[in-house]
């Protein structure tokens, strides 16, 4: 499994130091030069590999951790998302639920990516909560994952574990993805909540 960060700001860094403490591999790129991004990714880790963009999309697995706009620029970059798993870390704030015909916005960003299976998550969560380490307190912070596949809304599951966080599945884009997104300028209730669960 090979995964790779779109977006190598806030966002983009706090998960690629997840990734990094792991010593997971993960490809990170924007538009620039992946020359650019090379100090700060090694300022993280070794397993964090600047990639050009066209690259990057070649990873089974993409957190979209750009801005919400730059999805219709992305998804340009295959013809075919067959086969992928894209994480929707994005925030649609500001943007006008009719500009994405009323639909959830990650609904709206999932027909984008012809072929692929999209999770939400990973998005509720300020970037300097992100950035922490996701165990405190004796738990793991929660992440939230929605999605329309069942199997991928596991895999990413799987994948918060191994990063450090505990998983909550929420139901589909349309049911908990509402929870956890913008929607012009208002925010879904659990947005910017820090929840933190403990063992049993
Ligand atoms: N900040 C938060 O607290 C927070 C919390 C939850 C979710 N989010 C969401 O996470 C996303 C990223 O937020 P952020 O705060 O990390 O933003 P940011 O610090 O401004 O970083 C955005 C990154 O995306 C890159 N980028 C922009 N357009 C791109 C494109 N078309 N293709 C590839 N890369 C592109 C930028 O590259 P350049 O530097 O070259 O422009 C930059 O590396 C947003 O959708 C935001 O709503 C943010």
């Amino acid at each position: 499994m090979s995964y790779a960060i779109i977006g190598f700001g806030h966002i983009g860094q706090a998960l690629a130091k997840k990734f990094a403490s792991k010593n997971i591999e993960v490809a990170v790129a924007t538009k620039r030069d992946p020359e650019s991004l090379a100090s700060a990714a090694a300022g993280i880790g070794p397993t964090v590999i600047p990639k050009r963009l066209s690259e990057a999309v070649k990873a089974d697995t993409i957190f979209v951790a750009a801005l919400f706009g730059a999805h219709w620029e992305v998804a340009k970059t295959l013809p075919s998302w067959n086969g992928k798993t894209i994480v929707d870390v994005t925030n649609a704030f500001g943007v006008p639920p009719e500009q994405l015909d009323g639909l959830p916005s990650s609904k709206a960003v999932a027909k984008l990516y012809t072929g692929a299976k999209l999770v939400k998550g990973f998005n509720h969560l300020g970037a300097a909560v992100l950035d922490q380490e996701p165990a405190v307190h004796g738990g793991k912070r929660v992440v939230f994952l929605s999605s329309d596949d069942d199997g991928a809304a596991e895999e990413i599951g799987k994948l918060a574990e191994t990063l450090g966080f505990a998983p909550v599945y929420l139901g589909g884009l349309s049911e908990g993805g509402m929870l956890v997104q913008a929607r012009g300028n208002t925010w879904g209730h659990l947005i910017f909540e820090d929840f933190v669960k403990f063992d049993d």
